[in-house]
């Protein structure tokens, strides 16, 4: 299903405009796009140094100034079954695959687990970087491992689930990893006879409307939601959620509950209670507020969208408008998830 590609691809004062769905004009220094192992492992074993990013689908990316280093983009679409029980699919995929194309090709092999995560715009290394997350379920949940060549000695690394440290929107690689890595492999654990997380939202409701469920009709389901809250990154810029649901303690979770009844507020098993950023968003009337460049999605407060000639600049002076409003109005501060460069 997925070729590999040609050789490795170097440019110089290279334009990101097609490589962020913001749609946003910056220009990358160099801009290297491997397509093997090999290729990336030789590359940096003549001794990289310097200022590098590593870019996936650009689907969380806001650039605010142009990129003075090196950019390196993985296209390793190789994907074989590396293993294989009774119960379970070891599946191991470069991490240039588009992450829809990999969630369609598992449904349609009838291999349960990444259902719920379709139709979100990105690659295969990034999933494990952002451990994307959608309707209960978490890419982190099916990662097995992780392989990555270090930026700094080009030698081989391997991470574990546990090593990968993943939570909400979070992983080793946007920690103490940040910066340190180009991931190359990612293997996910997949499953024969398919579990179906179907309690978040009206998830369940779609599925039975659609027939019950079924992976296929799972992720049919999860798209029609997403098409009908999300804009469309080839017609709207975007970067999908902006910011993060934040995290408050119970004390403040119940006070804000009485002084806002309708607040959606989510117990956490550790006690703390996460709260909808889109609800808050939108509360502070945003939806309504008419801004010449950005704005947010009439949809999903949570969305911020490029109207059309947007700076990364323009983006960033939004996005703080918002912050300080929300913190304004609830005392709650507004974290973003979108990475800005
Ligand atoms: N809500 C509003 N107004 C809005 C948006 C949301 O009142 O403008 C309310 C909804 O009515 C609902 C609650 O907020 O009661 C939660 O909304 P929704 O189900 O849309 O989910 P979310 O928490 O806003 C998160 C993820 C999305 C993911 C959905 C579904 C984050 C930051 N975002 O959004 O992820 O698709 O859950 O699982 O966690 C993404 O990361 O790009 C993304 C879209």
């Amino acid at each position: 299903m997925f070729n590999k590609t040609n050789r490795m691809k170097h440019y110089r004062n290279y334009s990101l405009l097609k490589h962020n769905t913001f749609g946003i004009e910056a220009v990358a220094g160099e801009y290297v796009d491997f397509s093997t192992e090999l290729e990336v492992s030789e590359y940096l074993s003549k001794g990289f140094s310097g200022n590098s990013f590593v870019i996936g689908g650009g689907s969380n990316l806001l650039f605010v100034n142009d990129f003075d280093g090196t950019i390196f983009h993985s296209s390793i679409k190789d994907m074989e079954v590396v293993e294989e029980s009774e119960n379970d699919v070891l599946l191991r995929v470069g991490s240039g695959v588009n992450w829809d194309s990999l969630v369609a090709y598992t449904v349609d092999k009838g291999w349960g687990g990444l259902e719920n995560l379709s139709a979100i715009p990105g690659e295969v290394g990034a999933s494990a970087v952002q451990n994307v997350g959608a309707y209960g379920v978490e890419a982190g949940d099916l990662i097995e491992k992780v392989e990555a060549i270090s930026l700094k000695d080009a030698s081989k690394k391997v991470f574990s689930h546990d090593d990968c440290e993943f939570a909400y929107r979070h992983s080793v690689f946007k920690a103490k990893e940040k910066g340190c890595n180009l991931i190359t492999f990612v293997t996910y654990r997949l499953k024969k006879f398919p579990s179906f997380k179907l309690e978040y939202g009206n998830l369940k409701d779609k599925v039975n409307e659609l027939g019950g469920a079924t992976l296929h009709n799972v992720r049919r389901a999860v798209c029609e939601i997403r098409d009908a809250k999300l804009p469309n990154p080839d017609k709207i810029g975007s970067a999908g959620s902006f910011f993060m649901n934040p995290v408050v303690v119970a004390d403040v979770a119940e006070k804000l509950k009485k002084e806002y009844p309708t607040m959606p507020q989510y117990a956490l098993s550790c006690g703390n209670v996460k709260l909808s950023a889109g609800w808050l968003i939108e509360q502070c009337g945003w939806k309504n507020k008419p801004h010449e460049h950005v704005g947010v999605y009439e949809f999903q407060a949570l969305v911020v969208i490029n109207r059309g000639g947007a700076t990364g600049k323009d983006v960033i002076e939004f996005a703080q408008a918002v912050v300080d409003s929300v913190k304004d109005k609830f005392g709650v501060e507004l974290r973003m998830e979108v990475n800005t460069i």
